[in-house]
């Protein structure tokens, strides 16, 4: 890009924004807890970070207005399923239909929480604070423990598409 848009308005902005992030690969994690009746409430997120090693602590960012939402709330318990390479099923499905996303035997409960059988390394969480950020809420985990699966290499989002760093060399824009 060789454009200059300091001083940039809203719709270019936004331009920016999108073409910005698609180009910024990220790794995937499937968020998992339950509602307040404690059913399965699971999604696909790519804004998991790393936030202090001691305490162990991670953040991700949620939308509002999704399901995924209910299951947000300071004390409550969250399982980050991370999605190694041969998972990219796994990502699309939490990114799909919210109804479909708990149906079949590739996840089960573990003390009231959801986790994914075919995940790399899942992490048991709790919510510790929310941070609203008007349709969007920022979100801080601290990690409790967690269980390390079968090695994998990590699987990748960029530019809409998942795979591995192999896989999505064709995507580089
Ligand atoms: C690669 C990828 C990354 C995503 N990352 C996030 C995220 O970090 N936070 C979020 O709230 N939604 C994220 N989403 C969207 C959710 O997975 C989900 O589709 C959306 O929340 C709508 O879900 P709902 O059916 O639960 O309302 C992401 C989707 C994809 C495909």
């Amino acid at each position: 890009m060789s454009e200059n848009l300091n001083g940039a308005g809203p719709d270019e902005l936004l331009d920016l924004f999108r073409n910005t992030f698609r180009r910024h690969a990220g790794g995937v994690v499937v968020l998992t807890g339950a509602d307040e009746l404690g059913q399965p409430i699971g999604f696909t997120a790519t804004s998991l970070a790393s936030l202090s090693a001691v305490p162990a602590r991670a953040t991700f960012n949620v939308i509002k207005r999704t399901n995924g939402y209910r299951a947000i709330a300071r004390g409550r318990r969250v399982a980050v399923n991370f999605l190694g390479a041969e998972s990219a099923d796994l990502g699309r499905r939490f990114a799909g239909p919210f109804e479909e996303r708990f149906v079949g035997d590739h996840w089960s409960f573990d003390n009231g929480t959801p986790v994914l059988h075919d995940a790399a390394v899942t992490l048991f969480t709790e919510i510790t604070d929310v941070y609203d950020q008007g349709e969007n809420a920022i979100v801080v985990l601290e990690i409790l423990g967690g269980r390390v699966g079968e090695e994998q290499d990590p699987l990748l989002y960029h530019n809409r598409e998942f795979g591995t760093i192999r896989e999505l060399a064709h995507t580089l824009v």
